[in-house]
């Protein structure tokens, strides 16, 4: 994770002797690190051993013991770690935080940056104006009383304005794929805004970075995907989604099969269309009507499936076939442009796998099978 070097002295434990040394500015890592030779020629001793992880997921142990670094001229004592003869010597995260120093990826410079000191009241005073001015997604007021306000993530980690560490399990809300603090799409992402900051991609227009990132993603994904429809968010997504199938149909000259078939217990997300399709009663309530065409399939967890609920034995990763003709009758469901089934693959003979898995569509196969 380190963007680029700069020359730091790391002296003696007495402050005398300093000598310079080229540095990796490296906030992936926790502790500044110099090779052992080093530290024990200016005669820092070794105070305990701890364990690190490597970048390759390796444990290893090595020794820390701590002395004076000088950075931009100002002298600080930090803890150091012993690292192997030959490894690019480190200036950690703890050691940026005691100088009050953070990176400018672009400048490829440090810069000083205000430390947390945030107290109780400061943490309230948020809380009280989160509650006043911000609406929330699927929020309500009265189960928002103690919210966790992030401040900061490096890789799969995040911290709250109390300094509590969390582990972000869901990778944020999923969209955060790659973990927090890569300084190297910050950098892309300031160039890019340098440029150009928007641009309008409505027919007739369009942008270099958009074009290239639409071709690139076309390289990666299934040999059945031609083109990529950019969106802000999952909501958003599945709007385009329900009205891609839609429009789908309508260009077939079958503008009827307009149905859409969404599993109980699924999230689609908080647009109109995508609240339609979540099938969880409470995340329609006062938001009617709904859009029309919606129609449910049970659910994918066998635990809660209305059919193998009391069963012995879980028929998981089947969608009741045996019943499939009495849904479709009853829902008319030759009416369904599109089964929006998370987690739900078609097979080749037309049934339906509850597996927990990515949705994938041949639309050239799965469109006009679905009839
Ligand atoms: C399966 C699924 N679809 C859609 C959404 C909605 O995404 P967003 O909150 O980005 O609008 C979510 C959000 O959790 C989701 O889990």
């Amino acid at each position: 994770m380190g963007v680029f070097s700069i020359t730091v002295e790391i002296g003696d434990p007495q402050g005398e002797r300093f000598q310079a040394v080229e540095a990796l500015v490296d906030t992936g890592a926790s502790y500044t690190a110099m090779p052992a030779s080093l530290l024990r020629n200016l005669g820092v001793v070794p105070d305990e051993r701890r364990p690190f992880i490597l970048a390759d997921g390796r444990r290893v142990e090595h020794d820390m013991g701590q002395t004076w670094l000088r950075v931009d001229g100002r002298t600080r004592m930090t803890p150091v770690v012993f690292t192997d003869e030959g490894t690019q010597p480190l200036l950690g995260a703890v050691t940026l935080e005691e100088f009050g120093l953070g990176i400018d990826p672009v400048g490829r410079r440090l810069i000083p940056v205000p430390g947390y000191l945030m107290k109780a009241e400061d943490a309230e005073a948020l809380v009280r104006a989160d509650l006043a001015h911000q609406i929330h997604p699927q929020f309500h007021v009265r189960d928002h009383q103690d919210p966790v306000i992030y401040v900061r993530g490096e890789g799969a980690l995040l911290w709250d304005i109390h300094g509590n560490e969390y582990i972000d399990g869901l990778s944020s809300l999923w969209n955060v794929a790659v973990g927090h603090g890569r300084k190297e799409l910050a950098e892309v992402a300031a160039r890019q805004m340098r440029e150009l900051a928007f641009s309008n991609s409505y027919v007739g227009y369009a942008n270099v970075p958009s074009i290239r990132l639409a071709e690139r993603l076309m390289s990666l994904v299934y040999p059945n995907m031609q083109a990529a429809f950019f969106c802000n968010s999952g909501s958003e997504a599945v709007e385009g989604a329900i009205k891609i199938a839609r429009f789908f149909w309508y260009l077939q000259g079958q503008p009827e099969k307009m149905k859409i078939i969404a599993r109980k217990e699924a999230y689609h997300g908080g647009t109109l269309g995508a609240t339609a399709a979540t099938g969880m009663p409470a995340f329609h309530q006062g938001f009617g009507p709904m859009p029309e065409g919606f129609v449910r399939a049970e659910t994918c967890y066998p635990y809660r499936c209305g059919h193998c609920r009391g069963a012995d034995d879980f028929p998981f990763g089947d969608l009741h076939l045996g019943r499939r003709d009495d849904f479709v009758r009853a829902h008319d469901s030759g009416r369904a442009s599109a089964h929006q089934l998370r987690g739900t693959q078609p097979r080749q003979d037309d049934e339906f796998e509850c597996i927990e898995s990515r949705w994938t569509l041949d639309h050239t196969t799965f469109f006009p099978r679905v009839s």
